[in-house]
């Protein structure tokens, strides 16, 4: 069997794999950790694999926004677990809810329990399509789910989703575009290409991807088969793997609703990363448009395992054990993950939360923006919120599409290397991508921004 990656796959990973970075004897417990996970985990690593060549850095602990290794490197922390920790490494309030909860009453019914009416109650209460929710361990089982119910609803096959943009790790997403130069067919039509091995045939005749903020496109793919659209899936603001933070056209997202609502077709909106960042009611109640279906996870619970489908109850309704399509999951509804989420919900509830981490966004993104003149970088900071991200290219890029033609690869590895060897802690991606608290404070920006600047006034001494 032939286990190479994907062509697209390839294109993906191997900037995120950078050999820029050059080990030393400070990393000596990393590295012994490493000759005894290559033996027995792929790449040396369980969930993301990805790190700076030749090993990763083992991490030994995390508190507020800064990351500790095994060899006591000390890092600022804008990985943030993948996104997740809104209010910072083991925030005092959700680790005496999870303590609490533990302590009293055990981990797991699985079984029905009263946090979990109330979190479905308060989900109800903050987020506009959240009629009904359903609760899982991650945002991969709660898309899966999704597909599952608009398949169910429409009673058809096809799915749109959005170049670049992850969506979990199930057969029906691990799909890209190919073409990064050539314009789409007249049907907004890309060839999709599988971003995995081991796909069934199934998923590739069934999905659609298109280029985001490109609504000409899904237009033109709705007028040809809108007929068999089961759903759009699309993150509201866009912050995947390879494009850092691209906010959505105005209309953009409005005119996706429109053609769902025209075309009998479900419009479910990947909150996994926007949701309890980006506002309270998610990027729906901050953008002002109602999806039908929303996956939340990561920041709901400020890093503990739990996801939610939300929806109206017409859909929500048609999953098992009440309808026709199957739900299950020993730990769906567990009190220590639930209790987790409902005091994450409290902290975040008067606000303050989110304009102290959009204050520090604007304040990151401006520094970086005024290091890049300064230094006459051509780069700009993509920034939503709490998210910003460099983009390497002298305009607005506004999709993945964009990213590939107009994004330099060639800047990141190195500034992500040189930052990473002064304490700062970033994935190695395409678009470097930076992930704010609550436990940042302006001390880490500024001293970010300085690095940033002191490397770009490096290279043009160089
Ligand atoms: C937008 C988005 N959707 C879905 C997922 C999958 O979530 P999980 O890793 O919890 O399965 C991710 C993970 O990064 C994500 O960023």
């Amino acid at each position: 069997m032939d286990n190479t990656p994907p062509a697209s796959l390839r294109t993906w990973m191997l900037p995120m794999l950078s050999d820029a970075y050059h080990p030393t004897s400070a990393n000596a417990a990393s590295a012994a950790l490493w000759q005894r996970a290559r033996r027995v985990a792929p790449m040396g690593a369980q969930g993301d694999g990805k790190y700076y060549a030749p090993y990763p850095h083992f991490i030994a602990r995390a508190g507020g926004a800064h990351l500790w290794d095994a060899d006591g490197n000390h890092f600022i922390d804008y990985w943030n677990g993948a996104g997740p920790c809104v209010l910072g490494h083991g925030d005092a309030t959700v680790c005496d809810a999870v303590a609490g909860v533990s302590a009293a009453r055990g981990q797991l019914f699985s079984a029905p329990n009263d946090l979990e009416v109330e979190l479905a109650e308060t989900l109800r209460r903050i987020i506009p399509c959240a009629e009904m929710s359903v609760f899982l361990n991650a945002g991969s089982d709660i898309l899966c789910m999704a597909m599952r119910v608009a398949r169910a609803a429409t009673g058809r096959d096809l799915l749109v989703k959005f170049a670049g943009s992850y969506h979990g790790w199930h057969d029906d997403f691990l799909f890209n575009i190919s073409s990064y130069d050539g314009p789409p067919d007249e049907h907004g039509r890309y060839a999709p290409i599988a971003e995995s091995a081991g796909l069934p045939p199934g998923p590739a005749q069934s999905i659609r991807v298109l280029d985001y903020n490109d609504l000409d496109a899904a237009r033109a793919l709705f007028a040809a088969e809108g007929d068999r659209i089961a759903a759009i899936v699309v993150e509201p603001v866009m912050h995947g793997p390879a494009t850092g933070c691209i906010a959505p056209h105005p209309g953009f997202l409005a005119g996706l609703r429109a053609l769902c609502a025209a075309h009998g077709s479900l419009l479910i909106f990947d909150e996994i990363l926007t949701g309890f960042r980006h506002g309270l009611g998610g990027a729906q109640e901050r953008l002002d448009v109602t999806p039908d279906l929303a996956a939340f996870g990561k920041a709901l619970s400020n890093g503990y395992p739990i996801a939610a489908l939300c929806g109206p109850a017409r859909l929500i309704g048609q999953m098992s054990p009440a309808g026709r399509s199957f739900l299950s999951g020993t730990y769906n509804g567990n009190v220590v993950s639930v209790a987790a989420a409902l005091a994450t919900i409290a902290r975040l509830q008067d606000g303050s939360v989110f304009r102290h981490i959009e204050a520090l966004g604007a304040r990151l993104a401006g520094g970086l923006d005024a290091a890049f003149q300064s230094r006459g970088v051509t780069a700009r900071a993509s920034c939503f919120g709490s998210m910003v991200a460099i983009h390497c290219s002298d305009r607005r890029l506004d999709s993945f599409g964009d990213v590939m033609r107009h994004h330099d690869p060639a800047v990141s590895p190195k500034l992500m290397a040189q930052l990473f060897e002064q304490g700062v802690y970033l994935k190695p991606r395409r678009v470097l991508r930076f992930a704010i608290s609550a436990a940042h404070d302006e001390d880490d920006i500024d001293r970010t921004v300085a690095l940033v600047d002191r490397h770009f006034a490096a290279e043009a001494g160089a």
